[in-house]
């Protein structure tokens, strides 16, 4: 059964939630989320509920730092990316909570390699949380063959989507 709202604030209430991002490549999306996140939790002053991570469904990037055109327009937010990329693994459906991804496609590879019933309960969209009614999106598109307007558009809708699943599983 899907995680309802409620499934995912009583993990909070309870102790904590661990969450992973995850996108195509894990060099773009994904860390952004995974730093975003984790800013909304440090400001919030309850980064002791959170477990945050991200990792990409392919293996290209393994070891390396995110893409230097998403890092440079994060840090102009005041965001450091520091995370390194690494792929997916089965391990992961039982150490997150979970598991998050940013458009449909991920969901479809994320279902593939899910080693359990209880693990495809786990992945979950991202557009779960997009709710804004001005926004064209329902998923996080991918800024890798994008210009300026596509790496900020990725953290518009990452920080809008993150500060809702942040109100959602604490209130
Ligand atoms: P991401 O973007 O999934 O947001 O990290 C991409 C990064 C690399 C590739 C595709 C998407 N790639 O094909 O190498």
């Amino acid at each position: 059964m899907k995680l309802t709202d409620q499934n995912l604030r009583d993990l909070y209430h309870k102790g904590k939630v661990s969450i992973l991002f995850v996108c195509l490549g894990n060099i773009c999306r994904s860390p952004a989320a995974e730093t975003i996140l984790r800013d909304i939790v440090a400001q919030a002053g309850d980064a002791d509920r959170w477990v945050i991570d991200s990792a990409g469904i392919g293996n290209w990037h393994v070891g390396q730092r995110a893409d230097h055109r998403m890092r440079v327009h994060a840090i102009r937010r005041g965001l450091d990316i520091t995370h390194r990329a690494r792929q997916v693994c089965a391990d992961d459906f039982s150490r997150f909570d979970i598991i998050i991804g940013m458009d449909s496609s991920n969901i479809d590879d994320l279902r593939d390699i899910a080693p359990s019933a209880d693990a495809l309960d786990r992945i979950l969209h991202i557009n779960r949380w997009m709710g804004n009614v001005a926004s064209r999106y329902d998923y996080i598109p991918d800024p890798y063959y994008e210009g300026a307007e596509g790496f900020e558009l990725v953290l518009d809708l990452l920080t809008d989507a993150l500060h809702n699943l942040h109100h959602t599983i604490t209130h």
